[in-house]
Parts: structure tokens; C-alpha cells; sequence
């Protein structure tokens, strides 16, 4: 899709209801987006899809969070220090931009982000970057940290601070010791959630790519990563692109055709949790209509990763000649349960049974403090835990008269009688493990996008010039769409008894009776709706109508009786149109059939 395309999508996408710029009686606010009738419902489905893949038959849980969290948690989450972006201010109009972005704008400098702000500061000196506002030189300006998070106050007066979530990650780590109790502390398990998600961009930009409110739909999958494995050969021979850190660095490199199986054997992604579900993704973006040719997964630089993440890959699709993020995939270790267990003070840990109790022999101390306080004084406390620590990791120490430890470079020398030295039998029935952080994280609305873009064709039917959207039938906003030939003669009558039919058969169908039924197809059409059927006067006589096919703008004719299992099986992908085509009777359309006046 050229750049005029994308305009032209944009266009189509306002006029015909799938989003627009918000509060546009007000003037609107940069980075604000509502979705019409048609966008919220290609949304919802595109959800469910989501929800069906991730969710239910990788066996996780969903749950629902609030959207606005107290500032502790963000403390801990590393948010509140390390979420910013590089922000410039024009001295000339006070507008603000995204440091990095102008310097990958205008300069070959394709990773921004990752380098320091004296870095991003000489960019703008050398290359003489202006203000995309008001054409003011930006060279001098200082570049400084904005933080992305909305801070709101909880309650009246000074209240309480809090933030709206800049991920719904969050959500489901601090909740994690309950969430593990639901899970009966039983890892590998892993828990979803489908929500909104804020973040106070400094340049909103390219329509609902980049906003300031917009859907997430993560996975935290919680792993044992000593003894956690995923099933692989799930995925093994799923194809991908892959854009490796290696390929980026080297000029001209050629994306990685390759497998899952493959780059895992071959070092290529490090974590096979990560891999596993690159696979599956890969599996799920071809289902639900994103061009594969035009969709790669790019591993993240060192300095592009997120606080939290140890490794992440990226899928990317390509939109308008960019490549654009419409997920992550982060191993992120476990940093964040670790980092909520330190500040909240709670346990983020599972407890988890080895299959045999273990017998082990453990050595410890029970120093004489009656001896070791006299003899030491203030130091004796500490040569205490000295001594329990030399213990545990040395038991010959004390098979000698003396034993000697180091207290703040000090070594002192204690009778072995004196330190209480055992060693005893114990039994471990398991260990308390803090379970490491595997997170697919997918942006909703940038997935939508591009849906949109990929489905977008311009084609010529009757020698007239028209427009469709090839979504996929399941993701399509309306599955059917129904029209009486003309609304006279009980045609209009059965049409409406069939929708009513349609819809309580579970199908999102609409009616239209006004225009001729060329006209009628082509809002179909540009809508992305897949099929649509017309009752005409054939259909009075013999109880069939005709179903046509939005790509191929072919029809044929179907009993009414069989209708719901026909539109069902291609609607759920269990039949394709050309099955459909052999098995009833084609409708020959003459010349003009389709712009047929009324
Ligand atoms: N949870 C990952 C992200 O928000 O980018």
C-alpha cells in the first residue's frame, strides 16, 4: 500500500465507520481515537480470535484489572524511574517532539532510542535538525526524560497518586500470590487480560498506530526456568521471517527464512518459551488475514529493551512502505515478581513439591553468645552469622581447634567448641521458587490497522472502479449482508423475514433496500463484508436466493432451508466459496449485472 492508499484508508475508515479522531466537536486532542460501528466490531472480533488462541487453547486464564494502580506499584515496576522518552521542545513555538523520532526522521540513525541523550543532542547538532512545526533549528535545544505514565489523584483533597496502567501487565503481577493460589501453585501457568492501556506519548502520530489510549491483550506466562519446557514440536516446522540483532547490524542483511525448530537448535532465539510462541503467533497472524509476505518478528537492539526484558522480539508488519510493532515477546526473567516482592514485602514465590521428599544433611551453628559476647563485644553478632554462613558453605572449616571468619576484613578465630557446630538430617518436602516471566504482549489496535491495510484492494467490476476490504469472513465487522432485489412484490417482506432468520441464527447481518443492488454491493464491499444475499423474484418461486462472494463478486444460488449451514461453513472457514460454487447451481451474471439500476 503506497502512502496515497494509506490516505485513502484513512478517508474510508472515518466515512464508513471504522475510527476517526475523538472529541471532534471540542477540537479533538492528539492521540485519542473512536472506534465506529464498523471498527469496534472488526475489534471485538478480533479480541475473540485473540482470547480464542491465547486464552482458551493455550489452557490460561483471563482476568480483569483496574485501569488506574497506586504509585508503590509503579515504584517497584521500575515505571515510575525508567518509562520515558526522549523529549525536545522548540524554543520558537513550544511545540514538543520525540527527540529520537527526529533524528531517525531525518538521519540514516535507524535505532534512536537506544543511544544516550548527549548522543541524540550531538544528531540534532551535526544534522541540523529543525522543528517539524515551525522550521525553527532545534540544534542547542536540551533533549530531557519524559516520563509516560497520566498521574492522577485518587480521592479527594491531596489524595493518593496514582497512574493509569502504561501496560496491563501490571494487573497481573500484583495479584500474582492469589493468582497462584487459583493456579493451585502448579507452574507452568499463565493468565491473560484484554484491557485498555495509557501512555502520554510526546508525539502521537500516524492515526491509531501511535495514541495515548489504546488496547492491549497480554499473556504473563509464570515458568519454573529450571525445569519448564514448552511443547515444541507444537511449532517446530512453522515457518518465519526473523530479523535477528546480527542481520540488522549488517548493511543489506536478508531476513532469516526459517523455522521454529531451526532457530532454536541454531542459537538464533535464545529462549524456547519465547520460540514456542513465535510459532503459534505466526500460526494465529495467518489465520486471521495479516499478509505473511509483509510480516516479519525483529529482535530488539540491547539499548531498545524495555527496563524488565533480558530478550523480546518484535512482530512487525509493514504499513504504508513502514515497519510498524504490532507485538512483543519478552522474556522477562523474574524481575518483576522479584522486584514486587521486594517492595510489597509479600511472597511472589510457588511452592513447589519435588515428586520425593528429599533427605539431605544440613550444617549449622549455635554459637555460645555467653562466650563470643564477652570475648567480642559489639562484633559478636556478626561473627554469629559469620559462622552460620561459613557453615552452610563450608564444613571442613570447623574440623579443626579454631575456625577463622572475616568480619569487614577483620579475621577473628573462635575454639570450634564454642560455635555449636552440628550437622543434622533434614527433610525437604520442596522449594519456594520466584517463577520466571514469559509475555506476549499484542497491540489491539495497531493489529486492526493492519487488517485494514493488508486487506485494502482497488479493483475494476463492470468497468466501474471499486474498493473492498478482503478481511477474513470471521473477522469481517458483518459476516452477510441481505437485500430484496427491490422492495415491492413480498420481496422486501422475505428479505426482512431472513435476516431475522440469520440473526437468531447467531450471524452479524445487516439490510439495505436503498439504491440499485450494484450500489448496494460496492458499501458491502467497502466494508469488508463477505457475502451477501438477494432475494429476487427466482426466490418466491423456488425458496432459494443467491449468495455472492465479495472478492470474486461470483454468486450462486442456495436453498433458503440450507442458508445458515452454508453461510456458517464459510464463515468459520470450514468451506471455501469455489466448494461452495461446485456444489449449487453458478449464477450467470450478463454484462452489468452488478451496476444494474433499480
Ligand atoms: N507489557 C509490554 C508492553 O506494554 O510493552
Amino acid at each position: 500500500m503506497s502512502g496515497s492508499e494509506s490516505t485513502k484508508l484513512a478517508e474510508l475508515a472515518k466515512r464508513r465507520g471504522f475510527f476517526f479522531p475523538s472529541n471532534g466537536a471540542y477540537g479533538g486532542v492528539a492521540g485519542f481515537y473512536t472506534y465506529g460501528p464498523e471498527g469496534a466490531a472488526l475489534k471485538r472480533h478480533l479480541e475473540d480470535a485473540w482470547r480464542d488462541r491465547f486464552t482458551v487453547r493455550e489452557g490460561n486464564q483471563e482476568i480483569e484489572a483496574p485501569t488506574i494502580m497506586p504509585e508503590a506499584v509503579f515504584e517497584a515496576s521500575g515505571h515510575l524511574e525508567g518509562f520515558d522518552d526522549m523529549l525536545v521542545e522548540c524554543a520558537e513555538c513550544g511545540e514538543s517532539h520525540r527527540a529520537d523520532h527526529l533524528v531517525e526522521d531525518d538521519t540514516a540513525v535507524e535505532d534512536a532510542e537506544s543511544l544516550s541523550i548527549p548522543e541524540v543532542e550531538e544528531l540534532i547538532r551535526e544534522h541540523e535538525l529543525v522543528c517539524p512545526s515551525c522550521g525553527a533549528a532545534l540544534a542547542g535545544e536540551p533533549v530531557e526524560e519524559f516520563n509516560l505514565m497520566f498521574e492522577t489523584t485518587i480521592g479527594p483533597g491531596s489524595g493518593q497518586t496514582g497512574y493509569m496502567r502504561p501496560e496491563t501487565a501490571q494487573g497481573i503481577f500484583v495479584e500474582f500470590p492469589l493468582l497462584a493460589e487459583y493456579a493451585r501453585n502448579q507452574l507452568p501457568f499463565g493468565v491473560t487480560q484484554i484491557g485498555p492501556a495509557y501512555r502520554n506519548e510526546i508525539s502521537p502520530r500516524k492515526g491509531v498506530v501511535r495514541v495515548r489510549e489504546f488496547t492491549q491483550a497480554e499473556l504473563e506466562l509464570f515458568v519454573n526456568p529450571e525445569t519448564d519446557e514448552p511443547d515444541l514440536s507444537r511449532v517446530a516446522d512453522v515457518e518465519l521471517a526473523l530479523y535477528p540483532i546480527g542481520n540488522q547490524r549488517e548493511e543489506g542483511t536478508e531476513y532469516l527464512e526459517t523455522t521454529v525448530g531451526a532457530a532454536v537448535e541454531e542459537g538464533v532465539i535464545a529462549s524456547e518459551w519465547v520460540a514456542y510462541y513465535l510459532g503459534i503467533a505466526q500460526e494465529w497472524y495467518e489465520r486471521i488475514g495479516v499478509d505473511t509476505d509483509r510480516f516479519r518478528f525483529r529482535q530488539h537492539l540491547p539499548g531498545e529493551r524495555a527496563h524488565y526484558a533480558s530478550d523480546c522480539w518484535d512482530a512487525e508488519a509493514e504499513l504504508g512502505g513502514d515497519w510498524i510493532e504490532i507485538a512483543g515477546f519478552a522474556y522477562r526473567g523474574d524481575y518483576d515478581l522479584a522486584k514486587h516482592a521486594e517492595h510489597s514485602g509479600e511472597e511472589f514465590t510457588v511452592f513447589e513439591q519435588y515428586d520425593e521428599p528429599l533427605h539431605a544433611e544440613r550444617a549449622t551453628v549455635d554459637p555460645d553468645m555467653s562466650y563470643l559476647g564477652p570475648e567480642f563485644g559489639g562484633e559478636a553478632g556478626e561473627i554469629a552469622e559469620a559462622l552460620e554462613r561459613l557453615a552452610e558453605r563450608d564444613r571442613t572449616a570447623f574440623e579443626g581447634e579454631t575456625v577463622s571468619v572475616d568480619v569487614e576484613g577483620e579475621p577473628y578465630e573462635i575454639p570450634t567448641e564454642k560455635t555449636g557446630f552440628s550437622v543434622e538430617e533434614v527433610t525437604e518436602a520442596g522449594e519456594h521458587v520466584t517463577p520466571h516471566v514469559v509475555e506476549p504482549s499484542f497491540g489491539v489496535g495497531r493489529t486492526l490497522y493492519t487488517l485494514l491495510v493488508h486487506a485494502y484492494r482497488e479493483d475494476e467490476v463492470d468497468d466501474e472502479p471499486r474498493t473492498y476490504l478482503a478481511l477474513d469472513p470471521e473477522m469481517a465487522p458483518t459476516t452477510v449482508g441481505v437485500f430484496p432485489l427491490m422492495d415491492r412484490d413480498g420481496l422486501g417482506e422475505r428479505a426482512r423475514e431472513l435476516l431475522a432468520a440469520l440473526r437468531e441464527a447467531g450471524f452479524e447481518a445487516t439490510y439495505d433496500d436503498s439504491g440499485n443492488i450494484g450500489r448496494r454491493y460496492r458499501r458491502q464491499d467497502e466494508v469488508g463484508t463477505p457475502f451477501c444475499v438477494t432475494v429476487d423474484y427466482e426466490s418466491l418461486e423456488s425458496e432459494t436466493v443467491t449468495v455472492r462472494e465479495r472478492d470474486s463478486t461470483e454468486q450462486v444460488r442456495v436453498p433458503i432451508d440450507e442458508l445458515v449451514a452454508v453461510l456458517g461453513g464459510l464463515r468459520d472457514g470450514d468451506r471455501s466459496f469455489e466448494a461452495i460454487a461446485e456444489e449449487y447451481e453458478h449464477q450467470e451474471l450478463s454484462a452489468g449485472t452488478e451496476n444494474a439500476a433499480e
